[in-house]
């Protein structure tokens, strides 16, 4: 009889959600969902190694699905039942925004989330409590919601923070919801790549693209994400490292100047990319350092999102050689 429930419950699911579940995301319910947690009396939310009733009743947490072997899948994406989920913490090629998997090397790799941190402290000196944002603690720092980065930050739970996101039509990227939000960090805009290779930063040509600003005012939360969508903007809700000059750092949403230490930055680097003001179409594989607006240094030039294989979460060995930073200063080659 459960069995049967099982078939059958997700059937009528769908019909009488189907209308409002667009195609962002494909495959059966049951791949992602559970009624009971219960098939034989077996567990069924186990994806990603534990068990438990979740919000939206989904069959695990974010790092359930997105880490479907606990940090030991082969593949950046997985196919669970016919549906592709983007891999965080795998053993295989890291995807746009890196790979947990370094936070096993150290912590100072990338972001020491929850549920993945396998060192469990900060190690080497603690970045917890965090300057501006001091509520986000070594056991509550989460993928979304209110102690995390995807999703409504207004909202504490991770996964409620997410509601309606995954099977919202996300054709058109506005911004407005975290659905319609690029990577659904809610506010921000960008470009998601959906070609031959999603969610990787593949080549010149082939990658996503980041919403820049020119010139925000010093003042970050005048340019986070809802007003500006920069991505740049949206680190600064936690790091107060966003301003055009260089009171608290290198510039950041500033366009690079049409001056001959950076005019020879004109074919798209993976290296150390730039965001746009004008998002393209198509991901576009040129850069014009002509101080408008295809050109616009990004807290992303330099680092990673989730983690990468260096120090402080940068795309290449900055302690060792400054090759990324050459990508746009000439007289540094
Ligand atoms: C590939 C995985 C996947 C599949 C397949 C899937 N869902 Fe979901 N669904 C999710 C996730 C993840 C959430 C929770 C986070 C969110 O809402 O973004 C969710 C949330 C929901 C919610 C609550 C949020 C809302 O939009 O109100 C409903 C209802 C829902 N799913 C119904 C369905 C139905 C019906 C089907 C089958 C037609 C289905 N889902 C198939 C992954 C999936
Ligand atoms: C039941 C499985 C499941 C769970 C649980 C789940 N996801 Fe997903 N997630 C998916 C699938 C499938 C996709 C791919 C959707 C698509 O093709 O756009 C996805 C895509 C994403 C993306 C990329 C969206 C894009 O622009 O392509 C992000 C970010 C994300 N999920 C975050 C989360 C977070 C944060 C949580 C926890 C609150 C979570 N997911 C929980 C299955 C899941
Ligand atoms: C929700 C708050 C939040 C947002 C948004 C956020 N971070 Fe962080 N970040 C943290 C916290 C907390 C730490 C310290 C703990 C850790 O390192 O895991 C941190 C640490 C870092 C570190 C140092 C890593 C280390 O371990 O020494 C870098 C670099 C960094 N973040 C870059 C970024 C970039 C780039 C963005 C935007 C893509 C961003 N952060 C967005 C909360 C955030
Ligand atoms: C030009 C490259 C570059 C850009 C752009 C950049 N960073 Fe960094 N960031 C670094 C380097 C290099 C370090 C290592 C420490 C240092 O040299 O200050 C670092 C360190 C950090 C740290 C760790 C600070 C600590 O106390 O250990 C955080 C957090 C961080 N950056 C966040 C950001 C955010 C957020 C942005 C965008 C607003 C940004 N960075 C833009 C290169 C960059
Ligand atoms: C994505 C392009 C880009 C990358 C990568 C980059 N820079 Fe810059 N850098 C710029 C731009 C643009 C300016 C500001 C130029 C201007 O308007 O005068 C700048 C300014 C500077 C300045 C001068 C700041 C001041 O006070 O005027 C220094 C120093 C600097 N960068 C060092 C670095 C180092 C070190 C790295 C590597 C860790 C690096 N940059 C990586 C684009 C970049």
């Amino acid at each position: 009889m459960k069995r049967s429930l099982i078939y059958i419950v997700p059937i009528i699911f769908s019909i009488v959600f189907c209308s409002q579940v667009k195609a962002a995301i494909s495959g059966n319910c049951v791949n992602c969902h559970t009624i009971h947690n219960s098939q034989d009396g077996s567990d069924m939310a186990t994806y990603g190694g534990t068990s438990g009733e979740n919000p939206c009743l989904t069959r695990g947490g974010c790092v359930g699905c997105h880490a479907y072997g606990a940090g030991s899948g082969t593949y950046n994406v997985e196919n669970i039942g016919g549906s592709e989920v983007p891999q965080v913490w795998h053993t295989g090629t890291d995807l746009a925004a890196g790979n947990f998997k370094y936070l096993a090397d150290a912590d100072n790799r990338g972001h020491n989330v929850f549920a993945i941190n396998q060192e469990g402290d900060e190690g080497g000196g603690s970045m917890f409590p965090l300057p501006g944002c001091e509520d986000i603690t070594a056991t509550n720092f989460s993928c979304a919601g209110k102690y995390g980065c995807h999703g409504d930050r207004n909202v504490t739970d991770e996964t409620v923070a997410m509601k309606g996101a995954h099977h919202a039509d996300d054709s058109t990227i506005d911004g407005r919801t975290t659905g319609t939000s690029y990577r659904f960090l809610k506010g921000v805009l960008g470009l998601e790549n959906n070609g031959d290779n999603p969610w990787q930063n593949k080549n010149p040509i082939d990658h996503n693209e980041y919403q820049g600003l020119i010139a925000p005012p010093n003042d970050a939360s005048a340019t986070s994400p809802g007003t500006g969508g920069s991505i740049s903007g949206f680190c600064a809700e936690c790091h107060d490292y966003h301003d055009d000059w260089t009171e608290s750092g290198h510039p950041t949403d500033h366009s690079l100047p049409n001056d001959d230490e950076y005019t020879s930055y004109t074919t798209y680097s993976i290296i150390a990319p730039v965001a746009r003001v004008i998002l393209p179409e198509t991901p576009s594989g040129t850069v014009a350092p002509t101080g408008t607006n295809d050109d616009i240094v990004m807290c992303l030039s330099c680092h990673g999102a989730h983690a990468t294989n260096h120090y402080k979460l940068m795309r290449w060995d900055n302690l060792n050689n400054w090759s990324g930073c050459s990508v746009c200063h000439k007289s540094k080659q």
